[in-house]
Formats: C-alpha cells, structure tokens, sequence
C-alpha cells in the first residue's frame, strides 16, 4: 500500500489510515459502478413512484461521487476507485431478476428488494468511513461520508414505502 500525505505521525488512530483509502475506493469504484445500474433499474421499473426514485438516486449518486472526491481531496490523497466485487454481484444478480421477469407488479418488488440489498452494502460502508473518519479526527471527510449516509439511509426507507404503498399494492 503506498504512503499518503494524509497519514501524518499525529494523526490519531493512525493505524486505520490505509484501511480508510482502501474503503474509499472500493465505494468510489461501487458509485460508478451503480451509475450503469440504476439506468437498468429505472428503465425495468413498471410503478412511476419507484422509476423516478431511482432517477433521483441516479442524480444523488453523481453527487455522492463527487463528495467522495472531495473527501480524497480533504485528505491530500489522488482520488482513485476501484472495482467494487460486491457491488459487481449485487448488480448481476439485479440483472437475471430483470432478465426472468417481465415489467410488472412483482418485477417492481423484486427490483425493491435488489436495490435495498445495494443500499445496504453503502450503508454499512458509509458507516465504517464515518466511525474510522471521526476516529482519525478527519472532520471534513466526517462530514462529506456523513451526508452521503443520511442519502443512503433516506433512500433506503423511501423503497420500503414505495414497497408497502404503489409496487406491491394491487389498485
Ligand atoms: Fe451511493
């Protein structure tokens, strides 16, 4: 792993530096990757509610890529992604959901529950950045990966309302 001009001797918990750069990219990586992902997921979605959330998370996703390079840039680090494995599964298998159904009621529900399965993933990233952000006591990075999170988490109950109102629900 390369030394960064972010790891300085008095930086606190200095042992979770390179850790913090590796999770970084790993969600820079899985951003950009979602960007692709979420155009499918909107083009598949039958409910208007659920199209034009995932056209809104397409736009927050951009903004979220940009904050990430911003938190690089906070650090004093080159921002760079890499390819996120996880996020690569998550999206192949929101795929064979798209390809086995038609548009419908159930594709609807199904594209829900894919998309809660990525929102968690950034959930549980976003939230190690922050805890390892505060610990090192990087408060602009603290701040950026915090209102990323607030996004996600939003996200992430706005699809369970769609799910309990317009997707599942027969009129
Ligand atoms: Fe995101």
């Amino acid at each position: 792993m390369e030394h960064s001009k972010g790891k300085s001797q008095n930086m606190p918990n200095a042992h979770l530096h390179e850790l913090f750069v590796d999770e970084l990219r790993d969600i820079l990586g899985a951003e950009k990757q979602l960007l692709k992902g979420l155009k499918k997921l909107s083009a598949n979605a039958n409910s208007p509610g659920l199209k034009s959330l995932f056209e809104q998370h397409y736009t927050q996703t951009e903004g979220q890529i940009e904050r990430l390079k911003q938190t690089f840039e906070s650090i004093g680090i080159g921002s760079r992604g890499k390819k996120c494995k996880a996020m690569e599964g998550l999206l192949d298998e929101a795929e064979e959901i798209i390809d086995s159904f038609e548009k419908s009621a159930m594709l609807d529900a199904a594209l829900i529950s894919a998309a809660q399965k990525i929102e968690h993933y950034e959930i549980a990233s976003y939230g190690c950045l922050v805890t390892w952000a505060k610990l090192m006591e990087h408060t602009q990075a603290e701040q950026l990966l915090g209102a990323t999170l607030a996004e996600e988490k939003e996200t992430d109950v706005k699809l369970t309302e769609i799910a309990m109102t317009e997707a599942n629900v027969m009129a």
